[in-house]
């Protein structure tokens, strides 16, 4: 663990930390960016599956939001992850989904990449290395499913599903995937 790890704590955001989740995902100049309102609600709703981390100070610096599939319960859906520019590289968003996944114990983690975004890419697929859990990709939501987005890029990239799940046991006596 780092110095900067060692001094930042790690809890459920509150209704009060809103705000701040608001900006850090604006700053992040890469998620989808949503309402205040909308932080405010996750703050309230959904602190059991979110975690915000704080600085020294108290201030948030990094957050992961979450939720249950309520159709798959056992399956956490990571919505959004984002560490504050001045803490990023330090392994604190790896910290994140471990201490929420701790927390949540879920059957699954599930959470979605566009192709651009290798630092998003490297901290799920090191996610599953780490514990040692099986990640499949699939296309979940193709560009054109998007409401076009003015700008020189065009539209929408592809948000492709990341699933980390439990190895399949292999039966040694029937050759087959259990
Ligand atoms: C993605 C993000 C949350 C990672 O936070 P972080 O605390 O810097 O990540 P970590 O230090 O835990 O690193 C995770 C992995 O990504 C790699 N990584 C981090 N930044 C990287 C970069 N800019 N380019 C390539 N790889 C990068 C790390 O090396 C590490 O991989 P490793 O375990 O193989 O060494 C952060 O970059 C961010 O806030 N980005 C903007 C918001 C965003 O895109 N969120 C994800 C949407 S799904």
């Amino acid at each position: 663990m780092t110095a900067a790890q060692a001094a930042m704590t790690v809890e459920s955001p509150s209704v009060e930390d809103g705000a701040a989740l608001w900006r850090i995902a604006r700053d992040s100049e890469s998620l989808d960016l949503n309402s205040p309102y909308s932080y405010l609600l996750w703050c309230r709703d959904f602190a059991a599956t979110s975690l915000v981390a704080r600085d020294a100070d108290g201030e948030p610096i990094a957050f992961v939001t979450g939720y249950l599939r309520p159709d798959r319960p056992g399956t956490l859906v990571v919505w959004q992850i984002a560490v504050d520019r001045a803490h990023r590289g330090r392994g604190l968003a790896g910290v994140l989904l471990d201490a929420l996944s701790a927390r949540v114990a879920p059957g699954a983690v599930e959470a979605t990449v566009t192709p651009d975004n290798t630092a998003s890419d490297r901290l799920f697929t090191a996610y599953a290395e780490r514990h040692g859990l099986r990640l499949e990709r699939e296309v979940l939501f193709d560009g054109s499913l998007f409401p076009e987005t003015p700008g020189p890029a065009g539209g929408h990239l592809p948000e492709v599903l990341y699933r980390i799940s439990p190895r399949p046991h292999h039966d040694q006596t029937t050759g087959e995937s259990l």
